[in-house]
């Protein structure tokens, strides 16, 4: 019989994988709570209504992308593929509206999106996201921006550039859309036929396509920015005051594309070219219309998500601390055994990092491998009634204890 493989677009998260995220999640934490950030886990499946409302049935995800199945009961669930959504659902759900606002929350969890698996793309990915939900202003904005370029400096992600727009209100948008396919249409001989056949679908495509003719129609295009309403030309206005004020650098992009329907005025995302293709390390924006359009009273709110898997392949050296060892509980005989279980037990009640022989090695093997686990000292516990051999493993001396001694002396630490 062949053995059974993980899916695929999936991957085992093996122990030193392990111990690199361990470590982003602590940068992770203390970032987000020295700002006030509190962690939030929702259900991994939630119904598939919430993303079809809150991602938006024309986007990719929505339309290929979920992994959506019927609970056996006649109601469709959704493995979540992104978490803004599924935030705004507990906000309302727990009426988090009469805390004091911004609610802010952070998560950090997995999700899946049915995409074709390459280095930086999987069907079941980790996010670590932050979100801002209750305040319209441009600080909130610049905030969660400053936080995720903090994120990721102290996580180590290399070459990093941040790309910065406004997609205005859904009502701007809606009468940019229909300016840009004019034009398209009205450019059409200075276009590739790829670029045409999509006109109507996706307009905004047509300024990532990167043959020379399309290239150059696109530099006479309209651009959304040049479109926006007063109020929300001046709330960008400020984004990019506090960003300068802060020193953070960033490319205006007025072409940038998000891949969810909800984003309304300011929209970022930050990509490393340590990265390959899949460059995207983590982004986000405003998403004033969500809340309302899960069924609440209009709240404006902001917020971002980033890679766990990609902030890890563009980070560099994270400092791994080897889980320590204080003793090793060796037996000098199969009599011993079950006075070195009990020793060991206790010796992990007070407190100790203690491990014990489970793979009946000789005594030689036994140090050795107490060796290999970077034990700090050795308790070769004897049959009933005898003492214990109680092994310094730096200096490599040697002594008799009695075996209720041996917990005190390892706490006593210093060596023999
Ligand atoms: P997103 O841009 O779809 O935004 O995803 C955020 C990040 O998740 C990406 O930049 C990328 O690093 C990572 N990511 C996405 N798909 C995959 C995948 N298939 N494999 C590995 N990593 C992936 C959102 O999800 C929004 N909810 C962000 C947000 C929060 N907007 C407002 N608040």
């Amino acid at each position: 019989m062949s053995a059974i493989q993980a899916p695929r677009g999936t991957f085992d998260v093996l122990p030193a994988d392990a111990a690199r995220r361990a470590v982003l999640e602590d940068r992770a934490h203390r970032v987000l709570g020295a700002a006030g950030y509190a962690r939030i886990e929702t259900p991994t499946f939630e119904a598939t209504e919430l993303f079809a409302r809150g991602v938006g049935e024309s986007t990719d995800i929505v339309q290929k992308e979920m992994y959506t199945f019927d609970d056996g009961g006649g109601r469709s669930l959704t493995l979540r593929p992104e978490g803004t959504a599924p935030v705004c659902r507990a906000y309302l759900e727990h009426g988090m509206h009469k805390l004091a606002q911004p609610v802010k929350l952070w998560y950090l969890s997995s999700f899946y999106r049915a995409e074709a698996p390459q280095r930086g793309r999987y069907r079941q990915f980790w996010q670590v996201g932050a979100e801002a939900i209750g305040s319209p202003s441009a600080e909130t904005d610049a905030e969660l921006i400053l936080l995720l370029a903090e994120l990721l400096g102290t996580v180590g992600v290399r070459e990093v550039r941040l790309r910065l727009s406004s997609l205005g209100t859904p009502a701007t948008r809606a009468e940019y859309r229909e300016e840009l396919t004019a034009f398209l249409h009205a450019h059409e001989d200075g276009l590739s036929p790829e670029v045409v056949s999509r006109i109507d679908l996706n307009p905004m495509r047509a300024f990532d396509a990167d043959d020379r003719s399309t290239a150059a129609t696109m530099r006479d295009a309209p651009l959304l920015l040049d479109r926006l309403a007063p109020a929300d030309a001046e709330h960008f206005a400020r984004v990019r005051e506090l960003l300068d004020a802060a020193e953070q650098p960033y490319e205006l992009d007025p072409t940038l594309v998000r891949g969810l329907d909800y984003y309304a005025r300011t929209v970022f995302e930050f990509a490393s070219d340590a990265l390959g293709a899949q460059s995207g390390v983590g982004g986000g924006g405003r998403y004033d219309g969500l809340i309302e359009q899960l069924g609440g009273s209009p709240t404006p709110a902001s917020g971002w998500a980033a890679g766990v898997e990609r902030m890890l392949l563009a980070a560099g050296d994270l400092p791994v601390a080897a889980e320590a060892v204080d003793l090793f509980v060796a037996q000098a005989a199969p009599e011993a055994a079950s006075g070195a279980f009990a020793l060991a037990h206790e010796a992990r009640h007070a407190g100790l990092r203690a491990q014990m022989e489970l793979a009946g090695r000789s005594l030689k093997g036994q140090l050795r491998h107490a060796d290999r686990v970077g034990a700090r000292y050795v308790a070769i516990v004897g049959p009933p009634g005898e003492g214990v051999g109680f092994r310094d493993m730096e200096s490599g001396d040697q002594t008799e204890l009695e075996a209720r001694s041996v917990i005190a002396r390892v706490l006593r630490g210093s060596s023999l």
